[in-house]
């Protein structure tokens, strides 16, 4: 029997909660006897930076090196309890964004999805929604503004500044373009390129090279949309957009915004892929503000392992059960909090009883 090493990042806030959920569901699908799962937990974040001096600990990287895939929770804390780490090692910076350069996972699929039988769910209008939400936001994960030469100073004037800078390789470029045309083939054709070249010398240089190879996808239909604008699409047309393409840090103001449309954050699976090493992760935060409470929704955890035993595993009819069953238990008007809609008395579930129900579901 196959047996797939996994490393298990829980991380801080809502993370080891939501990891737990992830672990029966691993646990349930083992039960069917087809595969065997190795798990192997590591310190990562706020947590492991506190317990051992560092957000992403030589350990974990290796564990995460021997590993098949990694499974990753959430990291960071709120406002006031950041500010207790130095800048520089704060896990956003020390262990999010090193653990990605690392693995070199620079395609990051954010699915916004959402069935019609859930339209309920959104704050868009039903009529906008239509028959329902199913957008792939590809975000280029290791490059652009995140990675770019940062500088903080003073002039000599006494004024401080703080300079960022967006680079792009064409290699950088490419790659993950072509990724993105080839999910489009995959679905319905359409190509979304989100850019900014109205002002972004980068952004021309990411159209030139689209246009370089758009040819070898004549099949893919590519409309070019300026950021600003798809940020309002998105809510008032939702319905035109199938795969969209884009900078590291448009697609991670672009997703969060797929997320309200949704109803939630807590509906955003994520899947980080690179040549060699994947990882999958919701897109959300550690939500600090309702962590250890049992109450936040595993949704975006449980579809992070769904994406992660298709993409990793190969495990397509598995993955979809796991999307069924969630929603399945939607369908009945069974929620978390964060998807309650005012005026209507949906049966509240905690974050434990919906892992327990999925998992069951699997089982
Ligand atoms: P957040 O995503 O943690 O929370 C925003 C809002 O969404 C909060 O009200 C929260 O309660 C809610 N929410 C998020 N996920 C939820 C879930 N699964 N169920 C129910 N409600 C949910 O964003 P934030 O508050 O801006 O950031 C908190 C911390 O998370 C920061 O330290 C930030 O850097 C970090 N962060 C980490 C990741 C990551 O690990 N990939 C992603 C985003 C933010
Ligand atoms: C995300 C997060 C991260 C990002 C943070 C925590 C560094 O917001 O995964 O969307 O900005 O990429
Ligand atoms: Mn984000």
């Amino acid at each position: 029997m196959t047996t797939h090493k996994i490393a298990l990042l829980a991380g801080d806030g809502i993370g080891p909660e939501i990891m737990t959920q992830a672990e029966k569901l691993l646990a349930a699908v083992e039960s069917r006897g087809k595969v065997k799962f190795e798990l192997m937990p590591a310190l990562f974040g706020a947590s492991a930076w506190f317990e051992v001096g560092h957000s992403l600990p030589q350990e974990t990287l290796d564990i995460c090196d021997s590993a098949d895939a990694i499974l990753k929770g959430t990291i960071g804390l709120n406002h006031e309890d950041t500010e207790k780490i130095p800048v520089e090692e704060r896990p956003e910076r020390a262990g999010l964004l090193p653990l990605r350069k690392h693995l070199d996972t620079y395609a990051n699929f954010r699915p916004v999805y959402l069935p019609a039988g859930l339209k309920h769910f959104s704050p868009l209008k039903p009529e906008i929604i239509g028959d329902g939400i199913d957008i792939m936001i590809i975000r280029e994960l290791v490059g652009g503004l995140y990675f770019g030469d940062k500088q903080l100073g003073t002039d000599e004037t006494g004024q401080r500044y703080a300079i960022e800078t967006l680079e792009y390789t064409e290699f950088q470029i490419e790659r993950i373009l072509r990724v993105a045309f080839e999910t489009a083939q995959k679905r319905k054709g359409v190509l979304h390129n989100i850019h900014k070249s109205n002002v972004l010398k980068s952004s021309v240089l990411w159209n030139e090279i689209l246009n370089d190879i758009k040819d070898e996808y004549s099949n893919v239909k590519v409309e070019h949309m300026l950021v600003d604008a798809a940020a309002t699409y998105l809510c008032l047309n939702p319905g035109q957009f199938d795969v969209m393409v884009m900078e590291n840090m448009m697609g991670d103001i672009l997703s969060d915004q797929g997320g309200g449309i949704l109803g939630s954050l807590g509906l955003m699976p994520s899947a980080c892929i690179g040549p060699n090493k994947a990882y999958y992760e919701p897109s959300h935060g550690s939500a600090p503000d309702i962590a250890g409470q049992n109450v936040a929704n595993p949704y975006s955890m449980l579809g992070s392992v769904a994406m992660m035993l298709e993409y990793s595993f190969g495990m397509k009819t598995e993955s979809q059960e796991i999307f069924d069953a969630m929603e399945a238990l939607f369908v009945e008007g069974v929620t978390t909090p964060d998807l309650k809609q005012p005026g209507v008395d949906n049966k509240m579930i905690s974050t434990d009883e919906f892992g327990d129900r999925v998992a069951a579901a699997l089982s």
